[in-house]
């Protein structure tokens, strides 16, 4: 529940990456000796993962923000089905389990809100190490005797995709080279991580990985970067209320695309380290053309969030979301608060009002989910966000979070 309508004001520190967290809590996989990760975030998604390799016959021990894994005796290389259903992502396990023990049973993941989701990229790279492939019954059972580097090109550059071959790869014989890699920063995370344990990869951040397999991996202990996304959603949070806010644990270069749009609305920034200080006021300008893409573009996961502020700014924005094929649910619930928005396939229109009405709506993805929050900050009188589980799959301090920042929120309910 949102008393919207006030300006937020005040400081916010960001959590680590759930997007760096989650391959990284995967790639403990690759070795039997124990490691420690540390600045995860405390989201429903990280537990889901921590029971995958569980489930797996890892033993996982949790102090606070840090987790330690030790893979050394694992029972099983069968991921559980309700596991993959509760979190797709946790398809990435699957190049590490190959690379370490030669067989892995997934299931299929579903689809979800945001698109279908397939997974043949995955598949056809694992495929090229040299994994022989069978689905049925809805699973997906992959099994090597030993992996072989290969050159690798992907035809979309697949955040999982290229994290998956990067795992498989870096305890397969020989060089690996992936081209047209993903460039997100969590996959530089990865490649980090991964070297901590004595891997040898190199070039991530760029579109052609080389990976040099080796015999054996050691344990490590590793920090994860701050949550771009997080932070890319408090920054929008102080812009679409008018307000004036810092926010901390930055790493301002992975928000450039972010930055820039907001600068062209009329919003004020200066980054400072890893502070970004936001102050704006309204009306802010619209934005003739906003397309999402990958890494370093503006970035799909704050396709939502920025159009909350976008349904306030004065003039016709146009957004082009180019990485998921249905990632717009949010429109009908923004629609609900008074928004003037029209979709045409993976294009919206947003023509800006004056003011958002506070109304009841409902969260359909983590990201849909923090853009209805938003708005509800915006937006006079009260707004309930119902379904927030889906928000607690991305976020693990909002209310707190916002609270801290003079906002007035609170959790009702189940
Ligand atoms: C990662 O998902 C993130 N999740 C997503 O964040 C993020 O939106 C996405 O990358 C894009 O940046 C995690 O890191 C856990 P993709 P991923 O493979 O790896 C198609 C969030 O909100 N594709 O780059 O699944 C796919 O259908 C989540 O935190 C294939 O066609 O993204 C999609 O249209 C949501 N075949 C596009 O590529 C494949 O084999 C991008 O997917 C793989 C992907």
């Amino acid at each position: 529940m949102i008393a919207g309508g006030r300006p937020l004001s005040g400081r916010v520190r960001v959590g680590g990456a759930k997007n760096a967290a989650l391959p990284i809590l995967g790639a403990t996989l690759l070795t039997g000796e124990p490691c420690t990760v540390r600045d995860l975030p405390n989201l429903t998604d990280i537990d889901v993962m921590r029971n995958i390799l569980r489930a797996l016959g890892a033993r996982v021990e949790v102090f606070g923000s840090s987790t330690t894994v030790e893979a050394k005796h694992l029972t099983s290389q069968t991921v559980p089905e309700h596991l993959m259903r509760e979190m797709r992502s946790s398809i990435i396990v699957m190049g590490a389990l190959l690379a370490r023990f030669g067989r892995v049973k997934v299931s299929q993941p579903g689809g979800c809100a945001i698109g279908s989701r397939p997974i043949d990229l995955h598949l056809k790279g694992l495929k090229e190490l040299g994994a022989e492939i069978t689905e049925r019954h809805g699973y997906i059972i992959a099994e090597c005797d030993r992996l072989r580097g290969a050159s690798i090109h992907l035809d979309f550059p697949s955040v999982g995709a290229t994290e998956n071959i990067m795992m498989a790869a870096t305890l397969a014989e020989g060089q690996t080279v992936i081209t047209n890699a993903a460039k997100e920063p969590e996959i530089v995370d990865l490649q980090n991580f991964i070297n901590s344990l004595g891997a040898k990869i190199k070039g991530a951040g760029t579109d052609t990985i080389r990976i040099e397999g080796v015999e054996k991996l050691h344990g490590a202990d590793y920090s994860v970067i701050p949550d771009r996304i997080v932070a890319g959603t408090y920054i929008i949070a102080g812009a679409i209320t008018g307000g004036n806010i810092v926010v901390e644990n930055v790493i301002p270069e992975h928000l450039d695309s972010l930055l820039a749009k907001l600068r062209e609305m009329g919003v004020e920034l200066d980054v400072k380290g890893d502070s970004v200080a936001v102050s704006a006021q309204h009306p802010l300008r619209a934005i003739d053309s906003l397309r999402t893409l990958p890494y370093p573009g503006f970035p799909t996961d704050l396709q939502a969030p920025m159009m909350a502020l976008l349904c306030l700014a004065s003039g016709t924005s146009i957004v082009t979301e180019t990485v998921f094929e249905s990632r717009f649910k949010h429109v009908d619930e923004l629609r609900r608060m008074g928004a003037n928005i029209k979709v045409n396939e993976r294009t919206a229109v947003i023509k800006g009002v004056p003011t958002l009405s506070s109304a009841t709506v409902a969260a359909t993805d983590l990201r849909a989910g923090a853009a209805l929050v938003l708005a509800g900050l915006a937006a006079d009188g009260i707004t309930i966000v119902e379904d927030v589980h889906h928000i607690y799959r991305g976020y693990d301090n909002l209310e707190d979070d916002l609270r801290s920042l003079g906002a007035r929120i609170e959790r009702i309910g189940g």
